[in-house]
């Protein structure tokens, strides 16, 4: 397929943090971006996060020009009219049904009938969204990962009434935006990734709270060991680097002892309940003063460029 990104415009709808990241990752690749604050609060903080982001972008080599040539191409507004000319939609607003969908019908008064509207949801099912809106079959989940506009993550999922044939528009302009996109043809919730991690986190909670190791030993091993292998391989290509056989043998005994709670685990239930968001305000699994948790922020923005320069490096060693 050819086509310029400059002659798609892209609406972004919601400017909290993947909202920004989306922005710059669109702007970074050519495309003219209508960016929709549904709330004042955005218009604080949106226009600076965004510049951040393609300053360091520039600052880490994975674009040639200052932050203003791509900021030309960017309007900020909280008037849904400025979506008119888009393409495509993205709905990156919080994680409420309702929410949504107040935000979809505001769209959908603006966009062209075959205008592709997606959200970056991560667990609602495309299937119960895409009932919200009037063209319910071009409406697709669009999962980025944090920070969009340097991870190479992308899911896009097909909702019962969408058209696969769109989706597959979707997957090809995507390859366009320095994703590696996977296509999930039939929905399901929590899609591919949010699966393998929750069931992860589901265990860490079990081992935690019956006692067999702390939370700093749980997040240890998890970095020693998965964090070494998990970015080259993923999960099949690792037991067939390290011999099939020996996981068929262990799952026989291990699986019936894994845990199969359904319910929230007490620990994320307390700290939840008492206020806690993680080092947004300091409090969660661990606690962090305001200095950490900059510090924190700025360590994982080095570390995201890095960490996809050396994916990168070894994917080409792999012919990926
Ligand atoms: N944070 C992540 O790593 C991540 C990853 C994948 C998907 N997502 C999904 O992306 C979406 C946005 O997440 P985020 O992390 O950017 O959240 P965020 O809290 O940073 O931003 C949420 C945004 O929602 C909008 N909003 C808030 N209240 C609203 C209201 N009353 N009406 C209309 N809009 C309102 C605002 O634009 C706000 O900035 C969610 O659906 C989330 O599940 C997040």
């Amino acid at each position: 397929m050819s086509f310029n990104t400059s002659d798609i415009p892209v609406g972004v709808v919601g400017l909290g943090l993947m909202g920004c990241s989306i922005t710059t990752c669109l702007l970074m690749a050519g495309h003219p971006v209508v960016a929709i604050a549904p709330i004042e609060d955005d218009l604080k903080h949106a226009q600076k996060r965004i510049t951040n982001h393609l300053q360091h972008s520039l600052e880490q080599g994975l674009v040639d020009h200052e932050p203003d040539f791509f900021l030309k191409n960017l309007q900020i507004s909280m008037d849904y009219s400025a979506l008119k000319n888009c393409r495509l939609v993205i709905e990156c607003t919080i994680e409420n049904e309702e929410i949504k969908k107040s935000v979809y019908e505001k769209i959908e008064k603006e966009i062209a009938d075959d205008a592709f509207l997606v959200s970056n949801t991560s667990a609602i099912p495309i299937s119960i969204l895409q009932k919200l809106t009037k063209h319910p079959e071009r409406f697709f989940g669009l999962h980025w990962a944090e920070p969009s506009h340097t991870t190479r993550f992308l899911e896009i999922i097909c909702g019962e009434l969408s058209d696969v044939k769109r989706g597959e528009e979707l997957y090809e302009l995507s390859h366009k935006w320095g994703k590696e996109p996977t296509l999930v043809r039939k929905d399901i919730r929590g899609f591919i990734t949010n699966r393998l991690m929750y069931a992860m986190y589901r265990e860490a909670f079990y081992l935690v709270e019956n006692g067999y190791a702390t939370i700093e030993d749980i997040d240890r091993a998890c970095i020693n060991n998965a964090g070494y292998w998990m970015t080259l391989l993923g999960v099949f290509g690792w037991m067939d680097l390290t011999g099939v056989q020996a996981y068929h043998n262990v799952m026989k005994e291990l699986f019936p002892t894994l845990s199969n709670s359904k319910e929230v685990p007490k620990l994320i239930d307390d700290i939840v309940k008492e206020g806690g968001r993680g080092v947004t305000n300091g409090k969660g699994f661990y606690n962090y003063t305001p200095e950490q948790a900059k510090e924190i922020e700025e360590i994982f923005t080095e570390f995201s460029f890095d960490i996809r320069n050396l994916a990168m490096k070894y994917n080409k060693k792999m012919n990926r």
